[in-house]
């Protein structure tokens, strides 16, 4: 199963989603069947590293994302991925033209995962403090609990 989580810079919010999925799928014994990726809906921070409180926020709980580097989402990206999880509305709405009809349906809000959080967006902890990059982990580590339990289910069918 490929999934791909997509903002808007591909420097904050993102990457630390996929920082913690892939901790999380690690987790489960399920590293070798699951495709993990992210994006940002705009170019300002194609090949730049993580933002520097993000990297920080995440070493603090034991997600290493300082490799990672920045890129824009891409059409073969809503072919190639079977799951692209927006972070807010406006990269929902952003992936939903670019994907077409034919595509729309693996487009989706990543916190739909987290149906009990505070949040059905994450916030752009980008102009904020480092206590927003906190807070939004505290949201990123609840929907990737809920998504892996969706991969589980997918990848093994219900039941079992
Ligand atoms: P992200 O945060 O979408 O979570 O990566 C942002 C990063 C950069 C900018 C805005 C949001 N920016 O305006 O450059």
């Amino acid at each position: 199963m490929k999934i791909l989580f997509v903002c808007l810079g591909n420097i904050c919010r993102s990457p630390m989603a996929e920082g913690v999925f892939r901790a999380e799928i690690a987790r489960r014994g399920l590293g070798e069947r699951v495709e993990i990726d992210s994006a940002g809906t705009s170019d300002w921070h194609v090949g730049e590293p993580p933002d520097p409180r993000a990297v920080k926020a995440a070493g603090t709980r034991g997600y290493n994302i300082a490799h990672l580097r920045g890129r824009q989402v891409t059409r073969q990206d809503l072919a190639h991925y079977d799951l692209v999880l927006a972070m807010d509305r406006e990269n929902l709405d952003h992936l939903l033209r670019m994907a077409g009809p034919e595509h729309a349906e693996k487009v989706r809000l990543f916190m739909e995962f987290a149906p009990s959080a505070p949040e059905d967006e994450v916030p752009d902890p980008y102009y904020g403090g480092e206590e927003g990059f906190a807070y939004v982990l505290s949201l990123l580590e609840e929907a990737a609990r809920g998504l892996a339990d969706h991969v589980e289910e997918r990848l093994n069918g219900p039941g079992r």
